[in-house]
């Protein structure tokens, strides 16, 4: 009998069945006369009592008043709830269930932590309802259930990956030690797989809220804390900020159900313990079952977040917990805050004869150049010359400061920083308070206590000789505090549990060689919690950690008699910096993204934020050799420093460059002219074809874009069409842009021939009213048109009408230049084309002001037959000594090879998406040069601007800027620094399939 035919025959239910996902059974949507319902028909292996279980459990919810939706069981006509059914092979059970309304959580993305404290109150609730809730199926063996996760442990050699094996044994190793305390906590029936398949969502005022709940399968009677923990684990997967997802949930549902504090400090093992299983579960089943796509849902998201929490400070993770359930951050913070503060002024000098007072701040923020960083290289010698270089230039021999400071300089491994995994957290911000003074200098114990550990950190960027003291307050509480990068032979007097008075010699301040490689300073860190005995504790932690740590990690500023102001790190308040711009900025100069960029610093394709957040940039095309490429700002300083200044005196920079320039170029192309902007390169572009030609009327690209000057702009659509710009000149004329995709020749067999065509028709009609013409200007692979790739022979036909009307063709190839599009140094040459004139710009300089025009003798000589031509900084010694760093950057880094691999791979990674998302309606581009078009309709192709809008803005929240841009801002521009690397590319890729996945992106 057919499955419909069964539930005509059981149920009396006429309609038709969809198959839905299910892990072990088969479920299927049921649509017919009475609405929508679930059929579930259950794998053999499933005992009928557990099913039994499910469906009594729901009938126990429905006699509560709940808020929030739960499965009904439709009974069958003979008033059973559960049936049979057999088609061939074992009988199955098989039931019927009401169909929740709302989105599943699963497609309701982004997971925001309204979203899961809405989930944390749903569950507490559902807790309740269930706590007097008996069946015996309720206790059995069971590999989900978290108090029988020991499993998880037998089974790491299922891991293939040893660091991933090292990952769950280290988490299994925790549980394992925690197990005492879990035995101790509260029981209650549980639903115990509360996962984003489960759940339903509906938005409710504009925010989403968890509406039902569905899938009673997995309830086992088990710790009350799991439950919490099991739907943390899963709303903190590939979540924007996974512990604020996880404490949004854990407090709200403590709100209603409180928790131990027992509870919440296994709150955190029990989740990761569940991500464990997660994997583990899925290792195993993959052996039987490969093919089975539900079972690997959740396996490699659960991966990530288990990697993203490896090595994160627990002591810190625990407190952000206890502070979310409204707990001080750990038992004895606040008692140690006070007496901090009541002690304030009674602690003995950590250093004979210095005023730590008026000591001066040394900056070491993302924003001061004196913290200089090279992620790459752990080298610090520059960083600790810089040091000394800045305290030397402000007179001082002691400096202080650093205390929540999110600082550049962290660059290690052991800082989280990974360089396959750019936008992994990295330990930023600085815990204690640098005193920085001459290597030597003896260190006195401020306050009384016990040596608890003293030692050598040896490892690059750790201690050196450090020293933890243990005190005891009045009250009983301990604390410790820490002076790192010592001169270890100086420590040699003091052993574990040796007492230490106020005033006694700790040690001294070490030398780059035995202090972790650092400047001379001690790092002093209070802590309230106790840390290890063989280990150091963290002197930096992530920035969403910072606010705990205040807690955990109190400033330590009255053990040297300071206010707590004079060593704290105040963040620059963007805030207030965007209100000043607003007063002396006009409204369209603009920002980008809604949340506007505060930033600081840059680094190849890297942006950091003043508050040490740092983005891979995939949108900055004027860093083309990277931002702040070394070679180049060396080659500006060195220039500088001899000569700055203009092309009246003859120097070699200048005619090097222009050689430079030259030879890469097609012979004809022999002239070159600097300007330092590209606005005033094409405005110059035109007054030699103005001179060549003898005439004044140019035909200019539609939606083109060539600069801000009053020339310029004249020839730029994309500048005129709008509205409040300037009327079109009279002596400009329209071309079309030949636009495969959208427009006038999305239908066209030959869109080379047709826009041609057209172009030449504009010309004939000029011609035919007895005008002449100046010249063609095109961008190479126009930009703001919408990253138009024109299609094979266009410019050749449309040069070869421009002469022969007279005219000369300019080439604005200011964005495609230097090997940008990866099989081509210059953009014009994909089109077989030579410009007469050529326009550059953007990358010429790195960001150093630069752009030229190079052009033919023949125009040459006309140009030079007119008045002088003199740039004040066009083609100054400085910017041409930049201008060859460059070209010499990209050589020496095979920059163009790199555009074109990372290109090629970028091009696979957006097609692959193309493939699950239909709103990218076409992919433009070459090398690092690439356009996503996104439409609501893959037919109509109508334009998503909003969409894409949301999708740059999305990413810019995720930690990848890029841009949008084309005549409806629906096309994704992404043109990142030519350094962009594979990592970089991943990253990339990945972070936009997790956006088009976003409900707000579905069509
Ligand atoms: C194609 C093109 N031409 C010219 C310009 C003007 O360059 P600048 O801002 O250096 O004057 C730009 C700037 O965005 C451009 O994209």
């Amino acid at each position: 009998m057919s499955l419909k035919q069964f539930i005509f025959e059981t149920y009396g239910l006429a309609g038709e069945l969809t198959r839905l996902g299910g892990d072990l059974d088969e479920n299927y949507l049921f649509e017919g006369d009475f609405g929508k319902h679930i059929f579930k028909l259950m794998h053999h292996s499933f005992d009928r009592p557990l099913i039994e279980m499910q469906a009594a459990a729901l009938a126990h919810i429905q006699t509560k008043k709940v808020s929030f939706e739960t499965p009904l069981v439709i009974p069958a006509l003979s008033g059973e709830l559960l049936t049979y059914y057999s088609a061939e092979g074992p009988k199955r059970t098989a039931w019927m269930i009401s169909h929740l309304s709302g989105t599943l959580m699963a497609k309701a993305r982004p997971w925001k932590p309204a979203l899961t404290a809405s989930l944390g109150g749903i569950l507490a609730k559902l807790d309740r309802a269930l706590s007097d809730f008996k069946h015996p199926s309720l206790e059995r063996p069971f590999h989900w259930d978290i108090l029988q996760a020991g499993w998880v442990d037998e089974k790491l050699h299922l891991h293939q990956n040893t660091e991933q094996r090292a990952i769950v044994e280290a988490v299994c190793a925790q549980y394992d030690t925690l197990r005492p305390q879990l035995d101790t906590c509260p029981k209650i029936p549980t639903h115990h797989d509360a996962n984003d398949m489960n759940l339903f969502v509906k938005d409710d005022l504009g925010s989403n809220q968890i509406s039902g709940i569905i899938d009673f399968g997995d309830m086992v009677y088990s710790a009350r804390i799991g439950e919490v923990a099991i739907a943390a684990a899963y709303t903190a997967m590939d979540s924007d900020d996974p512990l604020a997802n996880a404490a949004a949930l854990l407090s709200a549902y403590h709100a209603e159900e409180p928790l131990t504090e027992v509870e919440i400090a296994l709150f955190f093992p029990l989740l990761r313990m569940r991500l464990a299983v997660t994997v583990s579960n899925s290792a195993e089943r993959v052996l039987t079952e490969p093919d089975d796509p539900y079972l690997m849902l959740h396996n490699a998201p659960g991966w990530r977040l288990l990697e993203r929490f490896h090595g994160i400070n627990e002591t810190l993770v625990t407190g952000y917990f206890r502070k979310a359930c409204g707990l001080s951050a750990s038992p004895t913070s606040n008692a140690i805050s006070d007496w901090l503060t009541d002690n304030h002024g009674n602690f003995t000098p950590m250093f004979k004869g210095a005023d730590l007072g008026k000591a001066y701040t040394l900056d070491l923020s993302y924003s001061s150049a004196t913290a200089v960083n090279t992620p790459e290289a752990q080298d610090t010698i520059v960083l600790n010359a810089s040091i000394a270089d800045a305290m030397t230039k402000a007179n001082v021999s002691i400096a202080i400061g650093g205390y929540g400071e999110a600082r550049p300089i962290y660059t290690g491994a052991a800082f989280g920083r990974n360089s396959d995994k750019p936008l992994a957290p990295i330990r930023t911000h600085h815990l204690g308070v640098d005193v920085s003074l001459a290597a030597g200098t003896a260190v006195y114990a401020p306050v009384g206590g016990t040596v608890w550990q003293a030692g050598y950190a040896a490892d690059p960027l750790d201690y050196g000789g450090y020293i933890i003291l243990q005190h005891s307050i009045p009250t009983g509480e301990q604390f410790y505090s820490l002076y790192g990068h010592l001169a270890p032979e100086s420590l040699s007097h003091l052993k574990k549990d040796n007492k230490v008075r106020a005033g006694d010699l700790i040690g001294e301040v070490g030398v780059y060689s035995e202090n972790g490689g650092w400047w001379p300073h001690v790092h002093l860190q209070l802590m309230t919690e106790t840390p290890g005995r063989c280990s150091t504790p963290p002197g930096a932690c992530e920035a969403g950690l910072f606010e705990v740590a205040r807690s955990l990690y109190p400033n330590p500023a009255a053990f040297m008699g300071i206010e707590n102001s004079a060593t704290e790190w105040v963040p620059p308040n963007t805030a207030a910096l965007l209100e000043k711009r607003g007063q002396t900025t006009p409204a369209n100069q603009k920002l980008s993204y809604q949340k506007p960029l505060h930033i600081a610093r840059a680094w190849k394709h890297y942006i950091s934020d003043t508050e040490g957040r740092t983005y891979i940039d995939a949108y900055n095309n004027v860093p083309h050799v990277g931002h702040c490429n070394p070679s180049v700002i060396a080659a500006i300083t060195e220039q500088m420093k001899l000569v700055a200044t203009n092309t009246r005196y003859a120097h070699d920079s200048l005619t090097a460059y222009a050689h430079a320039l030259t030879s890469r170029l097609p012979a004809e192309l022999s002239v070159c002219l600097f300007t330092s902007s590209a606005s005033e390169a094409n405005e110059l572009a035109l007054r030699l074809a103005r001179k060549a030609s003898g005439a004044k009327n140019m035909l200019v690209m539609e939606h083109g874009y060539h600069g801000i000057t009053t020339g310029a702009m004249a020839i730029s659509p994309y500048k005129f069409g709008q509205s409040g710009g300037d009327a079109q000149e009279v002596w400009v004329h329209v071309t079309p842009q030949p636009d495969a995709f959208r427009g006038q020749y999305a239908a066209s067999a030959n869109v080379a021939n047709d826009c041609a065509a057209d172009t030449q028709a504009i010309i004939d009609g000029i011609l035919a009213k007895g005008q002449k013409i100046a010249g063609y200007i095109s961008e190479c692979l126009p930009s703001v048109g919408g990253q138009i790739v024109m299609p094979e022979g266009f410019l050749k036909a449309v040069y070869r009408s421009v002469r022969a009307a007279g005219g000369v063709c300019i080439a604005d190839d200011v964005q495609t230049s230097l090997g940008r599009l990866g099989r081509y140094y210059w953009g014009f040459e994909y089109q077989q084309v030579v410009p007469d004139i050529l326009v550059l710009g953007k990358p010429l300089g790195n960001g150093f002001p630069l752009a030229a025009v190079v052009t033919t003798s023949e125009i040459a000589a006309e140009f030079a037959s007119g008045p002088e031509f003199f740039s004040t900084f066009g083609g100054s010694t400085v910017s041409c000594a930049a201008g060859l760093a460059v070209l010499d950057a990209i050589d020496t880094a095979g920059l163009q090879q790199n555009a074109q691999e990372i290109g090629a791979y970028l091009e696979a990674g957006f097609k692959k998406l193309q493939n699950s998302y239909p709103v990218i309606g076409d992919i433009r581009g070459m090398g690092l040069f690439w356009g996503l078009d996104l439409v609501t309709d893959p037919i109509s192709r109508a334009p998503a601007s909003d969409i894409a809008s949301y999708v740059k803005n999305r990413l810019r929240e995720r930690g990848v800027l890029i841009g949008t841009d084309g005549p409806e801002d629906n096309v994704l521009k992404i043109r990142p620094p030519m350094t962009f690397d594979k990592p970089a590319a991943d990253t990339l890729l990945f972070e936009l399939g997790l956006v088009l996945a976003e409900a707000g992106v579905q069509i």
